[in-house]
């Protein structure tokens, strides 16, 4: 059991108090929480956090090296999949860290860096998963969403995947700060959903999609396209859309 874990009732965001609490917080130091009031996704986006019985975690990570830190994302994605697969589930990824249960979306990672004097002394990994939400639920959601007791055929044991989570996610962590993507791209690749597709691509900052045909991830967790002229382009940033 991993030996450094806050727990609340319930707070406005378990990666707010990361980042407001950082400097105070030790390496490692996962902090959780039962409900979130202000639950926050990727872009602006709300993350609904009112069910009791899911995963609403973030990990405070303040690792030495700091060469890999952008693959951790994807790395806690390949674990949030092993783990779904403990319950005999199939899960996918969607780049770059998106993990899915029959192309609905079902765990959400935001990670985000704490700076100082301009200087990055960190992330807070935060992960949130659907464990136990009804369809009536997941309809308001207003994109494709699934939880993992729908495709389990069973409601799931909140601390049991909490514990499986944590636990698969440090088993590793040492190896991917050394080694980057590399180290787990097999694992990636493997549960992979768009590879050889016809894809759009979605940047951050605009709203421009372009329409490639996603060829293979490179060594540092990017995605290679193709585009319409045949030229290859690498994509470092942006979501995609199948
Ligand atoms: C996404 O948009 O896909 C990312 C969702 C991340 C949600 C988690 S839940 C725990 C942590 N605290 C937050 O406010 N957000 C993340």
């Amino acid at each position: 059991m991993h030996n450094n874990i806050i727990q609340f009732d319930t707070i406005d965001s378990t990666n707010t108090y990361g980042l407001e609490h950082f400097e105070n917080l030790g390496d490692r130091t996962v902090i959780t929480a039962l409900v979130q009031t202000k639950g926050r996704g990727r872009f602006n986006r709300i993350w609904i956090s009112e069910n009791r019985e899911n995963i609403y975690l973030s990990i405070i990570l303040k690792p030495q090296k700091i060469d890999h830190i952008q693959n951790l994302t994807q790395y806690m994605s390949v674990c949030c999949a092993k783990v779904i697969e403990t319950y005999n589930v199939n899960a996918q990824i969607k780049y770059p860290n998106d993990v899915l249960i029959d192309n609905k979306k079902i765990c959400g990672i935001l990670c985000e860096s704490f700076l100082k004097n301009n200087i990055i002394q960190g992330v807070v990994l935060g992960c949130g998963v659907n464990l136990n939400l009804s369809q009536s639920i997941l309809d308001k959601i207003g994109r494709p969403a699934t939880s993992l007791n729908l495709a389990a055929g069973k409601s799931i044991d909140r601390e049991e995947f909490f514990n499986k989570l944590v636990n698969e996610f440090f088993n590793n962590y040492d190896e991917v700060i050394q080694n980057g993507f590399a180290y787990f791209k097999e694992d990636y690749i493997l549960r992979n959903n768009f590879l050889g597709k016809n894809v759009y691509v979605q940047q951050r900052d605009n709203d421009i999609k372009e329409n490639f045909l996603a060829q293979k991830m490179d060594d540092n967790g990017n995605l290679v396209v193709i585009c319409n002229d045949g030229t290859e382009k690498t994509i470092f940033s942006g979501d995609i859309i199948l």
